[in-house]
């Protein structure tokens, strides 16, 4: 959705901190490098700190994370860097911020901090005149559960009109989630099958080989379906799950993705099964007896005329075997086909680290029967030098395009989804750091021709 002015500033609250490190400055770096910044970058943090020090912090993360400075796009950034070093608490940090932004009459806010701060931030914005014909940029998470996530929004709205709020959930951003969309709709010979005659199941694996990464105290407010369930797996079960948006109008791909949300059942309890890794509660900011889980899998149901009656099946870990996030859509079997083994009439399609997609098939075995014998034929693409998520969406916010954030009545219906199995709904299974997560997981997917592990 293109509203009709692009931003004439760039505000990013969390200037000093983690997310402005790893993502935004080299966000920044890459949008240079193409020409598609050119407007006052103003980060804000509380760091007592000066411009100096945030140019020093921005050269560090582009050499981390930004692929190398890019001494030409730096000396660019550097000329658009502001810096307002002041509490979030304090109405001068604001009337700074006001000052300099001098001649900017719609920035876009960019709240790259913790949401216990947003309210804050967002009242201060409000009261001294520089939220009119602003926009805002939410990170995730949009609330902890259903109740909180409409109490953000009202915080949100009290200033900001909904077309002017952009929610990040970055896996939109990512290359080979919008080639799901791309790919179910551009092929003919996918549409007749894309459904329950002649689909069995769907599965979504989100695997991570690494734990939490300093992030204890976070994580252990979190846990992994509020950390990737409710916001990124689901939205890959929208592209999956919907029906084709409307050419003729902007808001249909947003419209679609609410429509399939709110045919998905709530999740039961009975369909969850949730771990943690052995160690977790060792971890720096973790509780020693957390009850937190680390993974988590679990079937939906689509009440759709599409999907009723094939499962999706879900799961998401912490410190499995590899990192890598698949969608496996597995096809009922043939007619008289009998037994074969192995996998197979299937597309498994890889999100993470790659785009790979991979037609699962049987063919004549080599020799003189006429038996099948499994086989794949693979689309690999590396997708190393594709834009980052980061890199898209600030560039989509700034021009006013938020197709690819999160719609308050998206995020409402994801939440409804998961409610019912937040927290301790469920026992905590223990399972060893290097696995495929407790064996309990292995009964959700038992009549379906279990998990697949092989990608
Ligand atoms: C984040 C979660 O939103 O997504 C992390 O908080 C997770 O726990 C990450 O590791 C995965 O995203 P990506 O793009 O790195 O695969």
């Amino acid at each position: 959705m293109k509203t009709s002015h692009a931003s004439d500033a760039l505000v990013f609250f969390g200037a000093t901190g983690d997310l402005a490190y790893k993502k935004i400055f080299p966000a920044l770096q890459a949008m240079i490098q193409k020409g598609k910044l050119d407007v006052p970058v103003i980060g804000v943090a509380k760091a007592g700190w000066g411009l100096q020090q945030l140019r020093e912090r921005a050269r560090a993360s582009l050499d981390e994370h930004g692929g190398g400075v890019d001494e030409t796009a730096f000396e660019r950034l550097v000329e658009l860097l502001r810096y307002v070093d002041g509490d979030y608490n304090d109405r001068s940090t604001f009337e700074r911020l006001r000052t300099t932004l001098g001649e900017a009459k719609s920035p876009l806010h960019y709240l790259a901090i913790p949401p216990t701060l947003f309210p804050i931030v967002i009242e201060h914005l409000g009261a001294i005149g520089v939220g009119r014909d602003a926009r805002i940029v939410v990170e995730k998470p949009f609330g902890r559960d259903l109740a909180s996530a409409k109490q953000l929004n009202r915080s949100v709205r009290s200033v900001f009109d909904e077309s002017a709020v952009f929610r990040i959930d970055h896996y939109l951003g990512k290359e080979a989630v919008q080639n799901l969309l791309v790919f179910r709709f551009a092929n003919t010979f996918l549409e007749p099958i894309w459904n329950r005659n002649y689909v069995e199941s769907v599965q979504i694996t989100m695997a991570e080989e690494f734990g939490v990464q300093g992030r204890g105290a976070f994580y252990d407010e979190t846990g992994a379906i509020r950390d990737v369930i409710q916001n990124h797996l689901l939205q890959v079960v929208g592209f999956l799950a919907m029906e084709h948006p409307a050419t003729t109008y902007n808001e249909a791909i947003r419209d679609e993705l609410v429509k399939v949300f709110r045919q998905i059942r709530p999740a039961r309890p009975e369909q969850l099964v949730r771990g943690q890794f052995a160690g977790y509660r060792q971890e720096p900011g973790v509780a020693p007896q957390s009850e937190v889980e680390t993974y988590a899998a679990l079937r939906l149901d689509v009440d759709s005329w599409r999907w009723e009656g094939v499962p999706f099946f879900i799961r998401a870990g912490k410190r499995l075997p590899v990192t890598r996030t698949e969608v496996l859509v597995q096809l009922k079997r043939p007619p008289l086909s009998g037994l074969v083994p192995g996998r197979s009439n299937y597309l498994r399609l890889q999100l993470t680290p790659g785009l790979t997609i991979d037609l699962g098939a049987l063919i004549k075995k080599p020799g003189e029967g006429m038996v099948a014998a499994p086989t794949e034929l693979s689309l690999v693409r590396s997708l190393e030098d594709a834009m980052s998520p980061y890199e898209r969406l600030l560039g989509d916010a700034i021009a006013g395009d938020a197709t690819l954030f999160s719609r308050q009545d998206a995020v409402k219906e994801a939440w409804k989804i998961v409610e019912p199995i937040l927290g301790e709904v469920s026992p905590l299974h223990l399972y060893e750091p290097g696995t495929w997560g407790p064996a309990e997981a292995d009964r959700l997917t038992q009549a379906f021709r279990g998990w697949d592990s092989s990608g």
